[in-house]
Order: C-alpha cells, then structure tokens, then sequence
C-alpha cells in the first residue's frame, strides 16, 4: 500500500493506492468510525463491484444503503440529485452516513455535490474506477452537476475524507475510457514535467502499456494534482487554473458539437494541440515545444487530423468567452513555455484568438 498526503490546512487527506482489497477495509474502518455508508454508483459500474464492496462492508457490521443511477454525462443533472436527496431520505440516511462515490467522474462530481449538500453536508469517500477519475476528478474536491445552460455549473468544493485508488479497475474499461484519462495524463505531462514527458513517450512507444505502467502513471499524476490542489484548493491564486491546460478550447469543442463527436479525452488532446498553436503564433513557445506537444498527443493514441473545416470559429471563440475561467471579457488561456513548463492566465485579443482557430482547423 502507497499513499499520498493531500496536505491542506482544514482538510488533510491521504490518496491511497492498493490492489489488495484488505486495505480498502482497513481505511473504511478508520475513517468511517460511525460504520454507516450510502454508496453512489452507475449503470455501469454497479453490476461489476457494488455487491463485492456491499459484501466486504457489511461482513465488518457496516449499514450499507445505496443508490444507482443511468450511467453517463446525461445523468450529471439536478433531477439525479433530487431523486438520490429523496431516496436517501426514505431509507433513512442521516448525518452519521458516509456517502462512497464508486464510478467515474460523473458519479464522482455528482455524488461528491450530494454529500456537500444533504443535511447540510455529509462525509465523503472517493472510490474512483475510471481511469479519468483516478488520475483527475476524484482528487482536490471539485463537486458539481450541469444545468441546461452550462458544464458544472452548480457545484461545490468539498473533499473526501480519503480517495482509494485501485487499479484493478482498469481491466474492465474499454478503450474510449482508457482514453478519456489519457487526455489529461498527457496534460500532467506537458504542463508539469519534461521527465514525465520523456517517460511517458517511452510508455507509449511501448507494445502493450502494463497494469505496472498504470500504477506508475496514476500515482505521478496523483502527486502533480495533490501538489496544485494544496496550493490553490479553491482555485483563488490562479495555480489551480494550470490544471485546465487545453480546457478551454476543450469545452467550447465538446459544446459546438453537442458532445457527439468526441469524447472528453479526445477534445482535451485537441484542445493541447489548440494552445500549442496559440502560444507558438504570439511566440509564446518555440515551433519545437509545439512540435513535442504534437508528438506526445500522437504517440498517446490520438489523431491530429480533426475533420472540422465546417465548424463555426465565431461561435467556438463566444463559447471559450463564456468559460467559467474567463473572468474578464478577453479569454484567459494556460500557455506552454517549454514542455513540462506552462503558465496560466495568459489574455489573448480576440483577433488573435480567431484566426488561430481558421489556422488550426483548416
Ligand atoms: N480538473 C481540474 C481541477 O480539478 O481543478
């Protein structure tokens, strides 16, 4: 067993890393002394490990109560959480239960936002499966649900208590989850670490990437993300904003194309490879490190070629405005200086903006 200590002033709490499910009791027993858990999970997950959890906890002499909802980003919404506030109340979850977030991202934000609020708040445990949540969402207490006009719109920072990560997980994910984590492992890579970067392409280079490589890379970007999150928890000083490297053009990606043409590690990619081009046209960054960011995203498995001639650049440009970053009415970008080197809150004019989205998507 490994751990990382997420050292923040009000709410320290250890990340820990195990394949060996003894553990997972161990830290529920000393952490969940009340022995009262509500487990939120997804279509998707449930059937694979809610009863073998179920199962561990209740031979400890845990009440287990829980509640699954419709797997996916459509879920993600205040409907979910009024009928997980109502099913919860009916079986009788009060303030001494520990809500577990077992899934991915999703189940993750929406369960996390559950707990911060019922009662007032609750305790929370992050059990993440995917590897998108192993390496990003589960760690640093960003909670939250969409609205119909925008992405987590209604949201909290609330942290768990622990984050238990278990790779094992990995083995029942598909490719376009494999993938979604690998949009931002690469990220961690490009915003924070050269060697990181170097060994990361050795990886990839790699025939078969190993469950060692993903120990390895999981618990690296553990230690980039605890980093940030104790410096900047509430995203105040701007250092947290490093963690959204190739969001911005990401979101706006993922909306103008209603989520239907890519899948969020593969706008994120996009979104990298947009900045790279950004930085490098107001000589922010060579043509080298554009060219390295380029050679990463590839070597990960994704493809530079978009197929996006026909998008509408004004509205990608009104849509990046509309950022939750963007505090003024120009859009604030994380640039790359030299790979494993970025630097947040860059302000970039408008003209400057579009015409590197005619460029790129050309
Ligand atoms: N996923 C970005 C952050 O946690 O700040």
């Amino acid at each position: 067993m490994k751990s990382i200590n997420l050292k923040l002033k009000n709410n320290p709490y250890p990340i820990i890393f195990s394949n060996n499910d003894k553990d997972l009791i161990k830290s529920f027993k000393s952490f969940v002394p009340e022995k009262k858990v509500f487990v939120i999970s997804d279509s998707n997950v449930a059937p694979l490990y809610l009863k073998k959890i179920e199962g561990f906890l209740k031979k400890e002499k845990f009440i287990v109560q829980a509640y699954v909802f419709k797997a996916g980003e459509q879920s993600k919404n205040l409907k979910t959480l009024s009928d997980i506030y109502n099913y919860a109340l009916k079986v009788g979850v009060d303030r001494k239960f520990t809500v577990v977030a077992l899934g991915g991202g999703v189940v993750g934000d929406t369960a996390g936002f559950f707990a911060a609020t019922y009662m007032r708040g609750i305790k929370l445990v992050q059990v993440p499966t995917s590897l998108l949540a192993m390496v990003d969402s589960s760690v640093g207490g960003k909670t939250g649900v969409n609205v119909e006009g925008g992405k987590n719109i209604a949201g909290a920072f609330y942290q768990p208590k622990f984050v238990y990560i278990n790779t094992d997980f990995l083995k029942t994910l598909d490719c376009q989850n494999i993938k979604n984590g690998m949009g931002e492992i690469v990220k961690y890579a490009v915003t924070f670490s050269k060697d990181f970067y170097n060994k990361l392409n050795k990886i990839f280079d790699k025939a078969v990437v190993t469950q060692k490589d993903f120990d390895e890379i999981v618990y690296q970007c553990c230690k980039f993300k605890a980093d940030i999150v104790k410096r900047d928890e509430k995203e105040v000083s701007g250092v947290r904003e490093l963690l959204n490297f190739g969001h911005t053009f990401a979101h706006a990606l993922e909306t103008i194309t209603e989520y239907k043409k890519f899948f969020h590690g593969e706008a994120v990619a996009i979104g990298m490879l947009f900045v790279a081009n950004l930085a490098e046209k107001i000589k922010f960054c060579t043509e080298k490190t554009k060219n390295e960011i380029y050679k990463i995203v590839e070597n990960a498995g994704f493809c530079a070629k978009l197929g996006l001639k026909k998008t509408d650049t004004k509205k990608l440009l009104e849509l990046m405005k509309k950022d939750k970053k963007s505090i003024s009415k120009t859009v604030r970008f994380v640039l790359p200086k030299q790979t494993g080197k970025a630097v947040f809150g860059v302000e970039i004019k408008d003209n400057i903006i579009l015409k590197t989205i005619e460029d790129f998507l050309k």
